[in-house]
């Protein structure tokens, strides 16, 4: 069974799968709408604060629980924990992924609705852009229908085959992504009177905090790196013996924080200078919520020359972005099903594919049943995941396996007070505070 599971070849590979996973509607979408919840700067530093202490050390540990099992998520506690309940954090995680997939898939759909209409003109002729938002939210036919064709594209890559479906489009979309988030986050800074949105962002203001800002931060730097899942369990298992697990996780961290970053540049400049209530523009940037990205980006394309070939490239990157995201996601689910329960790959990504556009059209129709799924899988589901992975390595494990693990086998050099803290971090700090922040956030 080891020798036939595909490995990823080339190291620029293994990055670029890693963070096609991370970034994706994460954050671009999720994240903006997110700040604006949670009162701008405050939340961004406490996010930063949750990448660092948690988000990395949590990836480093995913991938060396995947690398060390070979396999799924669910087999992968099965196989290193043999008899015992640590199979139910895996099957958690692959739990969370289609709870996961339920609602990311109808935003999907909503991207590809949003590149169709750049492509057509018609987005170039809008007027009122909530309201252009809002006609499709009131659509369901026309939400479903991108949804289902989103997940029929994300099944297609997963037959495809491991390697050349993830891997090459990872490489060609996300330098090109990264190019044109920069060109529109320049843009946004140049506009006249965006000197509010950028304070808004980067001067953190006190008297927003609220009691579920940690929580809301720290399940929002999990679901934007992948994290808590046993996503890049599965992409671990994929690593092979030379791959540098620490620099992995801070090279995909990084850009994936950046990219959020850049999202944010974009959307809160452009969001103060082109309102025409400057009053309540925060207001309407948290009430904006989930439609935050796709009512204030094409104002801002607007504000450009051939707003066109913006609006198009822009949504047709994230859209790609999104599917190497969801290939992720459906992989887990996929290969769980496939191994566990000895289903053909073929008729495991059909079962797949079904349950998720069951699931997507409910959230299609039913904004509440959206926001259900959204707050259980990143609030709860993803922190409990989190939680259990940071235990199970740092407790669970035996030791000599998880350094010889981390310094592949002896051939990288950390010294011995790095490796103490990162097992002082996983055994008490990470689940600490943690459960601190669970308890808390979920009382407030
Ligand atoms: N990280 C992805 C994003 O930011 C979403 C995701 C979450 C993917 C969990 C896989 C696992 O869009």
């Amino acid at each position: 069974m080891n020798d036939k599971r595909v490995t990823f070849v080339s190291k620029i590979g293994i990055v670029a799968a890693a963070a096609g996973s991370a970034v994706g509607l994460g954050n671009i979408w999720r994240f903006p709408s997110q700040t604006a919840d949670g009162g701008g700067a405050l939340f961004i530093l406490v996010y930063l604060g949750c990448i660092l202490f948690f988000g990395i050390p949590l990836m480093v540990s995913e991938f060396m629980i995947g690398r060390a099992a070979r396999a799924n998520t669910a087999g992968a506690f099965h196989k290193l924990a043999p008899g015992t309940p640590w199979k139910w954090v895996g099957r958690l995680g692959v739990l969370t992924g289609f709870v996961i997939l339920g609602f990311y898939m109808v935003v999907c759909g909503w991207t590809l609705d949003y590149f169709f209409q750049s492509l057509s003109g018609s987005l170039h002729r809008v007027t009122d852009f909530s309201e252009n938002f809002n006609n499709l939210l009131y659509s369901p036919l026309r939400q479903i229908g991108w949804m289902i064709l989103f997940t029929l594209l994300t099944a297609f890559f997963i037959l495809s085959g491991v390697k050349k479906g993830i891997e090459q489009s990872s490489k060609i979309m996300m330098p090109l992504l990264f190019l044109l988030l920069i060109i529109l986050a320049v843009r946004s800074v140049l506009l006249e009177g965006s000197a509010q949105g950028l304070n808004f962002l980067f001067k953190p203001d006190l008297a927003q905090v609220k009691p579920t800002l940690f929580l809301d931060a720290m399940g929002q730097a999990f679901f934007s790196l992948s994290i808590g899942m046993g996503c890049m369990i599965t992409y671990g298992s994929y690593f092979n013996n030379n791959t540098h697990f620490l620099k992995t996780a801070v090279h995909v961290s990084l850009l994936d924080t950046l990219v959020a970053i850049l999202a944010g540049v974009i959307i809160f400049p452009s969001a103060f200078a082109l309102t025409t209530n400057p009053g309540t523009v925060v207001d309407e940037l948290v009430a904006g919520g989930p439609g935050l990205l796709f009512i204030t980006l094409p104002g801002l394309f607007n504000q450009m020359p051939a707003s066109m070939v913006w609006a198009t490239l822009f949504f047709c990157l994230l859209s790609l972005a999104a599917l190497t995201s969801t290939i992720s996601l459906m992989e887990v689910v996929t290969v769980y099903i496939h191994e566990e329960y000895r289903i053909s790959r073929r008729k495991s990504t059909l079962l797949v594919t079904a349950a998720v556009v069951m699931l997507g059209t409910i959230s299609s129709i039913s904004a509440p049943f959206f926001q259900l799924l959204d707050i259980a899988s990143a609030k709860i589901m993803l922190p409990i995941g989190g939680l259990f992975i940071s235990l199970f390595v740092g407790w669970y494990l035996d030791k000599g396996m998880v350094y010889a693990e981390l310094t592949n086998e002896g051939t990288l050099q950390f010294s011995t007070g790095f490796l103490k803290t990162y097992i002082f971090l996983l055994r008490y700090v990470a689940p600490v505070a943690m459960l601190a922040i669970f308890i808390y956030g979920l009382a407030g």
